[in-house]
């Protein structure tokens, strides 16, 4: 199977999923140290660079640079020896996104998908050993790193706002102000990537769709989307996963495996584009009365990520799900999926995948990575090495969850102890937020935060909830407590010990925050 870019979309072979069952992730580069798992690159002496000039097998830097992605025959380097890569292309597993390295060197995208890091990948490279990069090109013997490059230059410039944890890939966190408004601006949207910002232009996008019952594909052009269908607006909120995995490591005292977000990795926009229903109507599938056996609908992203959904969320005109082309009433941003990322409102984030350019109907969920090996919750009985990744549902749905953003002097208030709390409290699956408990005596007893009444777009509340609590400021050494329940009366846990999995998944216990550490600046 190939999509528009020629990406191989097949699925994870057996040999791919023993590899990976062991590690919670391939591309386990921002937890493990990739040195230490990179093989020295080779290095030749000088010895054999004299036999190698005499066999004539040298090239310049500036000749592989001209055999990039789009030549006839493509090249990449590894330490300094070339190779031509031109027959390996189509038996790649990986697919087409290989052709990023030509041109280049194949090591910054192995530090990424670290899966290359063995025997086995080297043997296959060696096959296609062309010769070797000119010695006079070398500094110390090794491509200088000038020349290797970098498979994040594309990457946008961003907000300095943002809280960068890690920045190639990106993950950054919203910042206070970006979580203190019902819609967040675009710059200041947190942004979760697994990899770079693929570089799309517009007039060679194409989404194609495979409706799966082996018909021919259709394929759309952007504006065939944003022209061809209705649209629709729909404002939702975006949670990651892993949102609020930091206090789930505090609180139980365990660490999760996984960055160490705050309660910053949500944010709410306002999304529009053509529902996906409509889109696979037009493609031919009978969305009034579906066949049995299609039972989940795979969404392809240009980074190579993909994921999966049940199709009942998007069958149902309801729900709400868009292929969005514009958010906050602009095109997206290279950033937030452009030109076109799936928005499936009520479901964890990984779902709503960015640059998809590849929709498929499929019998069984995703065999991707992220479908499979990631974003699954489990006991706190289960460590990385006891967890069978086969037991747990990937996570859709989200459970409710609530977080205190601000707390500061009521300005509005003549009483110099007078404080106001804000926070935010969304729930999964389109349930609305019904009551927001906040207490500022460490629970013993509690009140009500009074819910900002915002404009929710769509069928359902895909979006958060913003509160306010003004009250008396307790003495220094108390805790502010939030927690909210939605409109299933489904309530979040008081504490992390016992929802804690070694993911760090679905945090969503009370948010707790001793008020001395907020007031430093006045108490000082
Ligand atoms: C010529 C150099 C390369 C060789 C020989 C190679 C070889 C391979 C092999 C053998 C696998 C399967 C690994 C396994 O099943 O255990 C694989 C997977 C993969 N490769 Fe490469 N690769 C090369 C370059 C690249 C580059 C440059 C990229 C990215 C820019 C890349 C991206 C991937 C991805 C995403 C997968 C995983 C596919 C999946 O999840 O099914 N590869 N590659
Ligand atoms: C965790 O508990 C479940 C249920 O008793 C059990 O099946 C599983 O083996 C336990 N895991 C470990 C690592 O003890």
């Amino acid at each position: 199977m190939e999509n528009s870019h020629g990406q191989q979309t097949k699925k994870l072979v057996p040999g791919l999923i023993a590899a990976l069952a062991g590690s919670a992730a391939v591309f386990t580069w921002i937890e493990n140290n990739p040195d230490s798992l990179s093989e020295a690159p080779p290095k030749l002496k000088n010895t054999q660079h004299d036999t190698l000039k005499a066999t004539g097998k040298f090239f310049k830097l500036e000749e592989i640079r001209q055999h990039g992605p789009d030549s006839d025959r493509p090249w990449i380097m590894r330490g300094n020896k070339v190779y031509d890569i031109t027959d390996w292309i189509e038996s790649h597993p990986g697919g087409k996104v290989i052709l990023r390295a030509a041109g280049s060197a194949v090591e910054p995208y192995w530090d990424i998908f670290t899966i290359h890091k063995k025997t086995d990948v080297y043997q296959i490279l060696e096959q296609y050993l062309i010769g070797h990069v000119d010695p006079d090109d070398l500094v110390d013997g090794q491509v200088p790193k000038g020349s290797i490059e970098d498979p994040f230059s594309g990457d946008p410039i961003r907000d300095s706002s943002l809280v960068v944890l890690t920045d190639r890939p990106c993950n950054a966190e919203s910042p206070m102000s970006g979580l203190t408004s019902f819609i967040t601006s675009t710059a200041l949207f947190y942004v979760r990537h697994h990899f770079w910002v693929p570089q799309i232009a517009k007039e060679s996008y194409k989404m194609t769709i495979d409706i799966g019952d082996g018909s021919d594909e259709k394929t759309y052009t952007l504006r065939d989307l944003q022209t061809k269908f209705p649209q629709h607006t729909i404002t939702a909120t975006l949670q990651c996963s892993g949102n609020r995995r930091a206090h789930m490591n505090e609180g139980s005292g365990r660490d999760a495996s996984g960055l160490k977000w705050g309660a910053g990795a949500i944010s709410n926009a306002e999304w529009r584009g053509p529902l996906l229903r409509d889109v696979l109507a037009d493609a031919g599938f009978d969305v009034d009365s579906p066949p049995g056996d299609l039972q989940h609908v795979e969404f392809y992203g240009e980074d190579t990520y993909s994921t999966s959904v049940p199709i009942d969320k998007v069958l149902d005109p309801r729900q709400d799900v868009l292929l969005a082309c514009e958010m906050n009433g602009e095109t997206l941003t290279g950033d937030h999926g452009y030109p076109v990322r799936a928005l499936v409102p009520g479901n964890t984030a990984a779902r709503s995948v960015k640059w998809v350019n590849r929709i498929s109907l499929l019998e069984d969920e995703s065999q991707s990575q992220w479908q499979q090996r990631d974003y699954k919750g489990f006991g706190p009985n289960e460590t990385r090495d006891t967890i069978d990744w086969d037991s747990a549902p990937c996570i859709q749905d989200t459970p409710v969850q609530s977080a205190i953003t601000t707390i500061r002097p009521d300005q509005n208030n003549d009483r110099s102890d007078s404080m106001v709390v804000e926070g935010y409290a969304f729930s999964g699956g389109g349930r609305k937020i019904v009551r927001v408990d906040v207490s500022i005596d460490n629970g013993k007893t509690w009140t009500q935060a009074k819910i900002e009444p915002h404009k929710h777009l769509g069928h359902k509340t895909w979006s958060w909830s913003l509160w306010t609590h003004r009250c008396r400021r307790p003495p220094a050494d108390s805790c502010v407590i939030v927690k909210a329940v939605d409109e299933a009366y489904n309530s979040q846990p008081d504490s992390f010990g016992p929802i804690w999995n070694f993911r760090g998944v679905l945090a969503n216990a009370w948010h707790r925050v001793r008020i001395d550490k907020l007031f430093q600046s006045d108490t000082d």
